[in-house]
C-alpha cells in the first residue's frame, strides 16, 4: 500500500488555474472541509497533449495529493477527466490504496443536462484533447440517448485564461470563431456546455456572442452539488475530510504569478508554495 487511510482535506487539482473555478463553488457550499489545490502550472495546457502524457502528469499530481494527506482527490480538470481518470481508478488506486477516491468532473455534469435542453440538441465546447476523447457524446449516450451531441475544440481559450487575456480583443475573436463553428454544425442546439473549467471566466463574452435563450452550462456549482451528494452518500469518507475550514494551494510554477492570477479567480489573496511533481 503506498499510501495510509488517514484524514485530510480535500485534494483539487488541475493543470493551472481553471480548476479554481470550481474550487470556488465547492467551498461556497461547503465550507466546512479542509482543501488542497494543485495546479501543474508549469506545463499547462494540457489540452493540447497525447493521452499517455496527460494520464502520466494527472498520475504525478494525484499521487503528490495522496502524499499531503489528501482522502480523496477531484480532477477539476476535463482534460484529466477525459485521458486520465478511469486509468487512475481502475490501474492505479488499487494498488495505491482502494480507499483513496479519484472523481471527475464531466460525470456530474452529463448527469445534470438531461433535465436542461429542451430541444435534446447539445453543443460542448472544451480543449482538443477533451473534444477528441468523445468523452462527452459517449457519456451523454449512456444516460441520454435521445440527446445529440456537437463539439468544438477552443485550442486559444485556455491560453487566453491563463495569460489573463480572458477580457481582451484577442479573446472577442477567439470566442465568436468558436461559437459560430459549434452553432453551425446543429443549428437546433439550446444548451452549450463549457467543458473546460477555464471557460466561465470567458463567460461575459460567451454570453455576448451567444444566441439569446442559449442554456449556457458551467460546471462549478454542478461539480460542487455532486461532491455534497457523494459525501453524503459515503460517509465513511466523509468522516474523514478534516473540517477547520482551511484551503491551501501549491503550484509547479512561479509562486508570484500563481498568487496573482488566482486572486483573479477566487475574488481573495492566496497563501501559495511551489512543489515538484
Ligand atoms: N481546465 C482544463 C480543462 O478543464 C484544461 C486545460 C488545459 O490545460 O488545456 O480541460
Amino acid at each position: 500500500m503506498l499510501f495510509p487511510t488517514q484524514s485530510g482535506p480535500i485534494g483539487v487539482f488541475d493543470s493551472g488555474y481553471g480548476g479554481l473555478t470550481i474550487l470556488e463553488k465547492i467551498r461556497n457550499l461547503m465550507p466546512q472541509y479542509d482543501y488542497t489545490y494543485l495546479g501543474d502550472n508549469a506545463r499547462t495546457p494540457y489540452g493540447t497533449r497525447s493521452f499517455d502524457v496527460v494520464y502520466e502528469f494527472t498520475k504525478q499530481s494525484v499521487k503528490k495529493l495522496f502524499q499531503m494527506g489528501c482522502p480523496m482527490v477531484i480532477l477539476a480538470c476535463n482534460t484529466a477527466s477525459a485521458k486520465a481518470l478511469k486509468n487512475i481508478q481502475s490501474k492505479d488506486l488499487p494498488l495505491w490504496n482502494p480507499e483513496k477516491r479519484v472523481l471527475g468532473v464531466i460525470r456530474p455534469t452529463v448527469e445534470a443536462i438531461g433535465n436542461i435542453t429542451k430541444t435534446r440538441h447539445v453543443g460542448v465546447l472544451g480543449t482538443i484533447g477533451t473534444i477528441q476523447s468523445k468523452s462527452y457524446p459517449i457519456e451523454i449516450k449512456k444516460i441520454n440517448p435521445d440527446i445529440t451531441v456537437s463539439g468544438e475544440a477552443c485550442p486559444l481559450w485556455v491560453p487566453l485564461v491563463e495569460n489573463s487575456e480572458y477580457d481582451s480583443g484577442g479573446a472577442d475573436y477567439f470566442v465568436k470563431k468558436n461559437l459560430n463553428e459549434l452553432l453551425k454544425k446543429d443549428k437546433e442546439i439550446d444548451t452549450i456546455i463549457l467543458g473546460c473549467t477555464h471557460y466561465p471566466l470567458l463567460l461575459p463574452k460567451i454570453r455576448q456572442y451567444a444566441p439569446d435563450k442559449m442554456n449556457i452550462i458551467s460546471q462549478g456549482e454542478i461539480v460542487a452539488a455532486s461532491l455534497q451528494d457523494y459525501l453524503r452518500r459515503h460517509p465513511q469518507m466523509e468522516e474523514r475530510i478534516t473540517k477547520t475550514g482551511h484551503c491551501k494551494f501549491f503550484t509547479t510554477e512561479s509562486v508570484a504569478k500563481f498568487k496573482k492570477s488566482a486572486s483573479l479567480f477566487l475574488h481573495e489573496e492566496v497563501e501559495v508554495e511551489r512543489v515538484l511533481l
